[in-house]
C-alpha cells in the first residue's frame, strides 16, 4: 500500500495502475462502516483506492473541524488490511492552495436537512468530492446510505456534470445494538452512549407503525418526536420523512419514503436514517 500527500505524487502512481478502480473517500477515524464500504469495492474492482482528508470547508464555523477525531497510523493499518492499494492523504494546502476560489454548488437538494441546518455543508463536500473524483480517476465511488443526504447530493452532481463514474450506495453499518457507526461516537459519555440508542428506537417506532398501515407522515413524525423527548440528553434538531430524491417533505406515505432524523446528544450531533417502503 502506498500513501501518497500530495496530487502529483499521486498521479504517477494513478497512472500506473490498469483495470477498474474501487474509490472511497473518507475523513479518517475509521471503523467498520468505512471498511465496508472498502469491502464492497474490493469486491467489484481490481484496484481499490481510498483518501483520507478532513475537509475544512464542509464544518461551519461553530463546528468540530478542529476537534474532529484523528488517528492516522491506525487508519492507515486498517486500510492496508483491507488491501488498499493507494491512500490520498493531502495536506490542507494541497487540497485548497493560496488562490482556491471554485466551488461545486449542487441546488434545491441542499437547501433542507443537512443543508439547512449546516449552511454551506454541501458546497465543502461537493467541491471537495468533485476533486478528489478528477484525480483519483475511479471507475465507482462507494458512499454510505448512513449520509443520505450526502449521497443524493452526489449522484445529483455527477449526473448534472456528466461525470464519468458510477456510484455505489453502501447500507448504514450499525452496532450491535443499533446505533449507527459514526467517527464522532467517540464523543459520547458512557450515558450518552445509551441515550443515543434514542436514533434508532425512533427510527424502529416509525417502521413498525408504517408496518402496520400507518401512512399519515404528521402522526409517525409526532410518535418519533414524543419518543425523543423523553430521553434527557436529546434534543431534536430535525425529523424528515420526504422523497428519496427531491428530499421534499411528504404528506402521506404512498411510495419510498426517507425517514431522516438529527438529534444533538449532550455536545454531539449525531444523523440516522431508513427507507419505507423499499
Ligand atoms: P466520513 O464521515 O469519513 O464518511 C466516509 C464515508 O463512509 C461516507 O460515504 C459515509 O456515508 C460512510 N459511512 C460513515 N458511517 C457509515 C456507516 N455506519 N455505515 C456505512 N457507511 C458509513 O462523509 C464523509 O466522510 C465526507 O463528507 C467525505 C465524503 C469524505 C467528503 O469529505
Amino acid at each position: 500500500m502506498k500513501i501518497l500527500e500530495t496530487i502529483a505524487a499521486f498521479k504517477a502512481e494513478r497512472d500506473k495502475i490498469g483495470g477498474s478502480v474501487g474509490f472511497v473517500p473518507t475523513m479518517g477515524y475509521l471503523h467498520d462502516g468505512h471498511l465496508e464500504l472498502v469491502r464492497r469495492a474490493r469486491a467489484e474492482n481490481i484496484t481499490v483506492i481510498a483518501s483520507i482528508f478532513v475537509n475544512p470547508s464542509q464544518f461551519g464555523a461553530q463546528e468540530d473541524f478542529s476537534s474532529y477525531p484523528r488517528d492516522t497510523e491506525r487508519d492507515l493499518a486498517m486500510l492496508e488490511e483491507e488491501n488498499v492499494r493507494l491512500v490520498f492523504m493531502p495536506a490542507i494546502e494541497e487540497m485548497y492552495p493560496q488562490g482556491f476560489s471554485t466551488w461545486v454548488e449542487v441546488e434545491k437538494i441542499t437547501e433542507r436537512l443537512e443543508g439547512e441546518s449546516r449552511p454551506g455543508h454541501f458546497r465543502g463536500v461537493a467541491t471537495v468530492v468533485a476533486k478528489l473524483f478528477n484525480i483519483v480517476q475511479p471507475d465507482s465511488a462507494y458512499f454510505g446510505q448512513k449520509d443520505a443526504q450526502q449521497l443524493a447530493v452526489i449522484c445529483r452532481m455527477v449526473s448534472d456534470l456528466g461525470l464519468n463514474l458510477d456510484i455505489v450506495a453502501v447500507p448504514t453499518v450499525r452496532e450491535p445494538d443499533g446505533l449507527a457507526m459514526s467517527s464522532r461516537n467517540i464523543f459520547l459519555t458512557a450515558e450518552e452512549r445509551k441515550a443515543a440508542l434514542v436514533l434508532w428506537k425512533a427510527l424502529c417506532l416509525a417502521r413498525g407503525h408504517w408496518e402496520k398501515g400507518q401512512r399519515d407522515v404528521a402522526s409517525l413524525r409526532q410518535e418519533m418526536a414524543s419518543l425523543i423527548e423523553h430521553e434527557p440528553f436529546a434534543n431534536i434538531d430535525y425529523i424528515s420523512i420526504a422523497d428519496p430524491e427531491t428530499l421534499q417533505e411528504i404528506d402521506v406515505i404512498d411510495s419510498p419514503a426517507l425517514v431522516s432524523l438529527a438529534v444533538r446528544i449532550g455536545g454531539t450531533r449525531l444523523i440516522d436514517n431508513t427507507m419505507l417502503g423499499v
